[in-house]
């Protein structure tokens, strides 16, 4: 009867019954089966959260409390609304602008992992250097739709590190498309450490700079991070 059970279960993709069914204790049926069916879907719930988890390919951050008292936060928005996740049912975006070391992929990051855990949405986290990358790869192997399809389907896209290198033209042109074909659909946070009017530093062109900037700027909210390295304070601290 067993194999029957397992047989049966591996069709109708109850993996957590198929394989703990016989270890479960109850005193009636009804019991039982309420204890089966839980199991199930928690189990397929914390399947679909680890998968979740390893297609947004978070970078690792530390465990340290989120300290927000140099971080300035426009009107409009506010922590919780940051930090649960809530501007993404908005498709409203995020910039997150400042020096080195004061937080912004640390911030991404657990925005990224509020949202996974906590309305399991999909992210995708990118550096703007790798996504142009892989921007450019696809375009020249025939590989671009199929990978705007992918990043059509996110919930919310990360961009870290705007700035830290400049462009060529058919990266800037890839990315502004990207963005295009983002900015209104869904979320994107992007972490930047210049201002909109060095942007052009990156993108190359006055033109396509500032129609990224428009864009982006529809639907977004500016948040500035102001204060020291947060990576030179921990060296100190640990010497
Ligand atoms: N606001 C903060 N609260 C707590 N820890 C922080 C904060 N900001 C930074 N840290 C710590 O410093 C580390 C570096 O921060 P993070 O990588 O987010 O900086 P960044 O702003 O992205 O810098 P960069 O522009 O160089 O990429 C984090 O992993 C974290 O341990
Ligand atoms: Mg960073």
């Amino acid at each position: 009867m067993n194999e029957q059970i397992e047989a049966y279960a591996k069709r109708l993709k109850l993996s957590w019954i198929r394989e703990h069914f016989d270890d479960v204790e109850a005193e009636t049926n009804k019991e039982y089966l309420l204890k089966l069916f839980e199991k199930e879907v928690e189990n397929r719930e914390e399947r679909k959260i680890n998968l979740l988890l390893s297609q947004a390919q978070l970078p690792k951050t530390g465990d340290n409390p989120f300290e927000w008292e140099h971080i300035q936060i426009p009107q409009g928005i506010d922590r919780e609304t940051i930090l649960n996740g809530d501007f993404i049912h908005n498709r409203e975006n995020l910039i997150l602008y400042g020096g080195v070391g004061t937080g912004k992929t640390y911030l991404a990051s657990l925005i990224s992992l509020n949202a996974i855990h906590r309305f399991g949405s999909k992210v995708k986290f990118f550096t703007v250097a790798s996504l142009v990358n892989k921007l450019i790869e696809a375009n020249q192997n025939g590989s671009l739709q199929k990978l705007l399809k992918q990043i059509k389907k996110l919930d919310l896209l990360v961009l870290d590190e705007l700035g830290y290198i400049p462009l060529h033209k058919e990266g800037a042109e890839l990315l502004f498309q990207v963005i295009s074909m983002c900015y209104e659909d869904k979320s994107i946070v992007i972490t930047t450490n210049l201002q909109f009017g060095q942007w052009n530093h990156v993108f190359g062109d006055p033109i396509l700079t500032e129609a990224v900037i428009d864009r982006l700027i529809h639907h977004s909210h500016l948040l500035l991070f102001t204060g020291d390295s947060f990576r030179y304070k921990e060296s100190l601290t640990h010497r």
